[in-house]
């Protein structure tokens, strides 16, 4: 059975990977900074969860949703004790679109509207609402173009009010940095506007942390620098480092009933062991801290870059963009000098993505390949 093609494939096969570092069947070792797509939060094989999935499985891999499940409740207080979210209830899930899903469909249910609001050059996955939020007709198909979503550019607040004063809007869904659109932001004043229309309007603000969450900005979760309260917080990529694992965060304010939502796979015992590994290694290697100190240094790094336009992102969540398209750079970065980096939709923009336990002398190794790169383009 041939497999169906939908990934234009780089022609590598990784069989190993360790820290910030995955090996080819050739043995070749390429520097990760593109993290599986901002996936690998504590780096590749860390002996700690390694031993967490391999003790966990050995034991109970999976049970369903029917029993007692001490693990989901470790979980939610390890998560209450590190995001510093206290109020939240939490649903658990298995990929991001599936959070977002969630969150889109426990907000229609909630106030019983059903219009989204979701910002140009928005990624929120490819299930049905999540996809129809999207902004990206090519994977919007007849079926999901039923729901109806609004998109507004980011930072108009009087756009947003003449929709949400309409009162058939939801949700707003939104990322405080945007992953795959190209990591442009908005300001401070514009999300905590934001957030004060949704109370206004009964609406709910849904902050897709899918990629910005799990530490990877230097705080756990983006919106929290402009210390806003989401009605609903949708997580997924850095959770598992890897194994699949998502969830919403839920405000006290939006009550659960049984059977309002669920699902098969979702927080099993393999996923929470999982994903509780990843909490405790943030915690106890300060890899909040570290995003932070990296980007500092990165930061000042590419100061000197040629070409370079502007930096863009926050903590381990960067883009470089140049004044050029940057693919071919990307191939040779890949193929001449191994290492992987990330794009995105804005075509200028390389994107890094690594590790959250990246070090400065991984950064010297990146700044040096990128300029022999740019010499000879
Ligand atoms: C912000 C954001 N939300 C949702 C998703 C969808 O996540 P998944 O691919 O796990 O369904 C992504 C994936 O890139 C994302 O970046």
């Amino acid at each position: 059975m041939s497999l169906f093609n939908v990934y234009p494939l780089f022609d590598i096969t990784p069989v190993s990977a360790k820290d910030v570092y995955v090996y080819d069947e050739n043995n070749v070792e390429y520097l990760d900074l593109y993290g599986g797509h901002a996936v690998i939060s504590i780096g590749h094989t860390h002996p700690k969860y390694v031993k967490a999935i391999s003790n966990q499985v050995q034991q109970l891999g999976f049970y369903s949703n029917a029993i007692q499940n001490p693990l989901q409740n470790q979980l939610a207080e390890k998560l209450k004790s590190l995001s510093g979210c206290k109020d939240y209830q939490l649903f658990l899930c298995n990929s991001g679109a599936e959070a977002n899903e969630n969150a889109l469909k426990l907000a229609s249910f909630h106030n019983g509207k059903h219009k989204v609001l979701a910002f140009n050059n928005g990624f929120h996955g490819r299930t049905s609402a999540a996809v129809a939020a999207t902004d990206n007709p090519k994977i919007v198909a007849p079926i999901n173009a039923q729901q109806e979503v609004d998109f507004l550019p980011l930072g108009n607040l009087k756009a947003v009010e003449k929709i949400l004063q309409q009162n058939k809007t939801c949700a707003v869904i939104i990322e405080c940095i945007q992953g795959v659109g190209g990591l442009d932001q908005s300001t401070t004043e514009f999300y905590q506007g934001l957030e004060q229309l949704c109370k206004q309007y009964n609406t709910t603000l849904i902050a897709d942390e899918v990629q910005s969450g799990f530490g990877r900005t230097g705080d756990f979760f983006a919106f929290q620098k402009h210390q806003i309260t989401p009605d609903i917080i949708s997580i997924a990529k850095g959770m598992g480092n890897g194994f699949p694992i998502g969830g919403i965060l839920i405000h006290p304010s939006i009550k659960a009933s049984f059977g309002l939502l669920g699902t098969t796979f979702g927080g099993n015992h393999l996923a929470c062991a999982a994903s509780l590994s990843v909490l405790e290694v943030i915690e106890s290697e300060q890899l909040m801290q570290n995003a932070k100190e990296i980007e500092t240094y990165f930061r000042e790094k590419a100061q000197t870059l040629p070409g370079l336009k502007t930096i863009k992102g926050r903590g381990l969540m960067l883009g470089l963009e140049f004044d050029f398209p940057i693919s071919d750079l990307r191939k040779k970065l890949i193929f001449d000098q191994h290492i992987f980096t990330g794009s995105a939709k804005n075509p200028n923009l390389l994107r890094i993505l690594p590790p959250l336990t990246i070090q400065k002398k991984h950064i010297d190794l990146f700044f040096e390949a990128l300029i022999n790169e740019l010499n000879t383009l």
